[in-house]
């Protein structure tokens, strides 16, 4: 039963016939785009170490969120710059601040654009940790009631979705909680359930301004070298209620991404990180490999591994090369 009877190139020899057995399609519908948001008015200041994105004020993000919606993109995920930082992260869960403001300004002017976002400390806090710190030690129970408000915050402003990127036990029942005595009990939870403690950060730490001043993340992030571990923490946050679960990062993770579809019935994420889109723009700048074919088969790989939503840098152009 093998050659020459079977001939797998038959249906490889044209395009037509290779594109009726394609298993895997990339749509604008699958990805969310990530935008930072910045103080001040008129500020569209390059992000050095990630080429092609921006920090933005408010009302340059509105303007580049309707392109996003044009382009069929069905959501942006925000990150947020904040003026002052300090060591309870006030920031974060003011209704005055840069994520709050962005979040009605994309709403009025972009109202069925999902507006998602990333709920975490780290931004916002002096030390640049996702949590409380007292005694050099990152505090977990603490910072649960702080990731609450920032969520509740972001839900009064009108975020269709709230993601939790701290990796904090705990988190997704306390924002729950919150937003379900709120009324907000509509509001999904995208959960950064599979979070690594990775390398491939570093390009975001730049564009986000948040680097912690001391230590590293791997007290409360993944171990990269787990796996099965990656199935408990999902299980915990579908367990207290998250709606979507995410696993970051994607590239160095696909097995991960797969065991999770394959295990369990929620839809699933996967963040194509910053180090992963820089590695890219840099190899290009370089002349040593062809973008727009790299970064369609980055994506493509997520999608066949099992990623129903591609958070990714690239969601703009890739929709562009999709539409050629
Ligand atoms: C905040 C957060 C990070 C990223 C998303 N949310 C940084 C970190 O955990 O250090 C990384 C995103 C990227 O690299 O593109 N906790």
């Amino acid at each position: 039963m093998s050659y020459p009877i079977h001939r797998p190139r038959r249906l490889r020899l044209n395009k037509i016939i290779r594109n009726m057995v394609r298993e895997t399609h990339l749509a604008s519908e699958d990805f969310i785009y990530p935008m930072f948001v910045t103080f001040g008015k008129g500020v569209r200041k390059k992000i050095s170490s990630m080429p092609g994105c921006f920090q933005l004020s408010v009302d340059e993000i509105v303007k580049e969120a309707q392109e996003v919606y044009k382009l069929g993109i069905p959501a942006v995920i925000l990150f947020g710059i904040p003026e002052h930082k300090d060591e309870k992260g006030s920031e974060a869960y003011s209704d005055k601040g840069v994520v709050q403001k962005a979040i009605r300004a994309i709403k009025d002017k972009c109202p069925d654009l999902a507006v998602i976002t990333d709920v975490c400390l780290c931004e916002y806090m002096s030390h640049g940790h996702c949590g409380v710190i007292k005694n050099g030690k990152i505090l977990n129970d603490p910072t649960l009631e702080l990731l609450a408000k920032e969520a509740l915050s972001h839900a009064k402003a009108g975020a269709d979705i709230v993601a939790p990127s701290d990796m904090m036990d705990g988190r997704v029942a306390a924002i729950r909680d919150i937003l379900d005595a709120n009324s907000f009990e509509d509001i999904p939870i995208m959960s950064y359930a599979a979070k690594y403690a990775s390398a491939f950060y570093s390009p975001f730490r730049e564009a986000a301004e948040a680097t912690p001043q001391f230590g590293d993340r791997r007290s409360y992030q993944m171990d990269p070298a787990n796996r099965r571990e990656a199935i408990k923490e999902v299980a915990l946050d579908i367990e207290e209620g998250a709606d979507i679960v995410m696993v970051k990062p994607a590239m160095c993770y696909l097995d991960i991404i797969s065991d999770v579809k394959n295990t369990f019935d929620v839809p699933v994420a996967a963040y194509n990180v910053s180090g992963e889109y820089s590695m890219v723009k840099a190899a290009a700048k370089l002349g040593w490999i062809d973008e727009k074919r790299i970064m369609m088969e980055l994506l493509n790989s997520l999608k066949r591994a099992g990623a129903d939503l591609i958070l990714t840098y690239f969601a703009v152009d890739a929709v562009k090369e999709l539409r050629k």
